[in-house]
């Protein structure tokens, strides 16, 4: 082959697709729903990583198929719009692809599977709409979806605590502004406190419980400067005292005189500094860590500074620093600012295994919630939706073309494999399983009794499920339209060609 392109097309290209798409919907469908099953992955470090996140899972295969690719990303975007429902997306696209390539094969044009979809896709997001709750609050609605998430995992023994402060969260910051700070203790201790946690203490003994001004975040040593002296030349050893003295008296002098209340130091402070914030009546913190100077930086609205020499006014931050838990063996520091959107979460655990379980199933809960708070309409999940669509497609009037209508069915079809895959996770009989559904829409899978029934409360925000499908369809018909694929192919297999 000359060519350093290897090109598939027409029918070709779209097996192609197809088959990568059914390959990668498959590495991802075992982790679906409460039952689901963790992936671990370890790179070629031979660092691991325990995960039932469909995003990661494709994202950390490095798959350079270029279906593989699209899909990888379809599904990293949906994780950053609405943080969750990724392996719904990825296991639904597959399905639309397969039973969609079963008609394609059978000489049904790409344009009347286009229709179908679509025209199913419409009515399933009516069915979505009229099934989602309305008249929840926000808490209410974003509490809901937290226990979703949270349920059949180890945290669900902490359920109540858990579910109410994700919801709490979810009104008070953006997941991404929200840290959760594990420590041993007991998960019925854990709290949501407004802006950042620093897990340190004031460096000086106080009795003040609270410090509010200026905020002056440093990322240098608050010492003198070392210097380098032998004891051959002792009459230089007062000189350089002397200069380290002027050097410190006027760096402290310089935090007097900007008017600074608190000082944060990503570094260490030698004693003088600190008796010196003493006698002011600033509060100084020192090694404190990068990530946590940075989240007080965003919240008190001022920037970390690596030079004391030139610093300016508009670089400190303002907010209120408060000592806490002083009496108790897991002392910090809160630090609240002019930017309210910032919250922690404390996070106690009895083990570090049980915190890195209850770590992540707070992640996805705060995702959730956030979203649902956002827009306070959730649908019964558990299968339950995709099988009330599933039904309202079915019972639609016939398509003007009889080929669209088969597109159209096939979709409420696809939408059967999440309640389907759930049904699996649980090892029940499949067809036994599927005709009670279909039998009875209304109900959803339990995987945990291994039984098709009432699954109102596991409820899913009307959101998640709506951008799922959106996001599966839409890839779904991009990739059938694709009819020719130029794959650049491997170095070293061009140079292998070039070489014969
Ligand atoms: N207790 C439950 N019983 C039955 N089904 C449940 C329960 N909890 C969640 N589910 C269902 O599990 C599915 C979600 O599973 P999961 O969280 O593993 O995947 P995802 O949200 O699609 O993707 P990911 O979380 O990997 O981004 C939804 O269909 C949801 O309704
Ligand atoms: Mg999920």
């Amino acid at each position: 082959m000359d060519d350093e392109f290897e090109t598939l097309k027409g029918k070709d290209a779209q097996k192609h697709i197809v088959e990568k798409a059914i390959e990668v919907a498959e590495r991802v469908r075992s982790t679906l729903g409460p039952l689901g099953h963790d992936k671990m992955l370890v790179d070629k470090m031979g660092d691991f990583l325990l995960t039932n996140d469909g995003a990661t899972i494709l994202s950390k295969r490095h798959d350079n198929d270029p279906v593989a690719r699209i899909i990888a990303q379809s599904a990293k975007a949906q994780e950053k719009a609405v943080f969750d429902g990724t392996t719904t997306t990825v296991v639904l696209l597959g399905e639309l692809l397969k039973l969609a390539w079963h008609y394609i094969q059978k000489g049904v044009q790409t344009n009347a599977i286009t229709k179908g979809f679509r025209a199913a896709l419409e009515i399933a997001t009516e069915v979505a709409e009229e099934n989602a709750t309305t008249g929840d609050t926000p808490y209410d609605a974003a509490k809901k979806v937290a226990k979703t998430a949270i349920t059949g995992k180890s945290a669900e023994d902490y359920i109540e605590i858990l579910s109410d402060i994700c919801a709490r969260a979810a009104e008070a910051a953006t997941p991404d502004n929200i840290k959760l700070i594990g420590r041993p203790g007991d998960p019925n201790d854990a709290e949501l406190i407004e802006g950042v946690v620093v897990l340190k203490q004031n460096s000086y003994p106080t009795e003040e419980t609270e410090f509010s001004g200026k905020i002056l975040l440093l990322d240098e040593e608050l010492g003198p400067p070392q210097a380098n002296l032998t004891l051959a030349d002792p009459s230089r050893i007062a000189q350089v005292a002397q200069v380290q003295a002027a050097y410190m008296e006027e760096r402290l002098a310089a935090i007097d005189n900007m008017g600074i209340k608190i000082v944060l130091c990503q570094k260490g402070m030698d004693s003088k500094a600190i008796q010196h914030f003493r006698r002011k009546g600033i509060m100084a913190v020192r090694n404190i860590r990068k990530s946590d100077m940075h989240r007080v930086a965003k919240a008190t609205q001022g920037e970390v500074v690596t030079d004391l020499a030139d610093i300016m006014d508009e670089e400190l931050g303002e907010g209120v620093c408060s000592i806490r838990g002083q009496d108790g063996p897991n002392p910090y520091i809160q630090v609240v600012g002019g930017n309210t959107k910032v919250a922690s979460i404390i996070l106690p655990a009895q083990t570090e295994q049980t915190a890195a379980e209850f770590s992540r199933a707070m992640d996805d809960a705060i995702g959730v919630a956030y979203i649902t708070a956002k827009s306070p309409k959730t649908v019964p999940g558990a299968g339950s939706i995709q099988a009330r669509m599933a039904d309202a497609i079915k019972k639609s009037p016939p398509m003007e073309s009889s080929r669209a209508d088969l597109a159209k069915l096939a979709f409420a079809e696809a939408l059967m494999v999440i309640p389907k895959t759930l049904a699996e996770t649980a090892s029940m009989d499949i067809i036994d399983a599927m005709f009670d559904l279909s039998l009875n829409p209304k109900l959803g899978v339990n995987p945990l009794t291994e039984k098709i029934e009432d699954m109102t409360h596991v409820q899913e925000p009307l959101t998640l499920v709506l951008t799922s499908m959106n996001t599966a369809t839409e890839n779904a018909i991009a990739l059938l339209r694709t009819d020719e694929i130029q794959k650049s192919r491997p170095i070293q297999e061009t140079f292998m060609d070039e070489m014969n």
